[in-house]
């Protein structure tokens, strides 16, 4: 069984409030938002159509909008509230070290 895998996405100083930044990692597209101090990491695509949400997505309250066809989606648990997207975003456990945000891909 592969052992997962941890990549450095981006120093914490490099990420303002309210961003979202796409990062290409092993041929996924991967999100890292800073909403109200806190970091979250999701794949960036839509569960509607894919969107990619760094381009596509809004941070509005504690949700994440995809403006493609408006589903909405609770940024701390990734599910989806409204809209036509029915699957949660795909959530990436990361670790903070060195002052840096690190994904772990399983
Ligand atoms: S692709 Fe996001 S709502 Fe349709």
């Amino acid at each position: 069984m592969a052992s997962a895998k941890k990549v450095k996405l981006c120093s914490i100083s490099d990420l303002n409030e309210g961003d979202i930044k796409g990062f290409k990692v092993e041929n996924k597209n991967i999100m890292v938002i800073k909403f109200n101090g806190k970091i979250y990491v999701y794949d960036a695509l839509c569960t509607h159509k894919n969107c990619n949400l760094v381009r596509m997505g809004l941070l509005k309250d504690n949700k994440i909008v995809c403006i493609c066809h408006s589903s909405e989606f609770n940024i701390e648990s990734g599910e989806p509230i409204n809209g036509l997207a029915k699957k949660p975003l795909i959530r990436y456990d990361f670790i903070i070290e060195d002052g840096s945000v690190n994904v772990i891909i399983p």
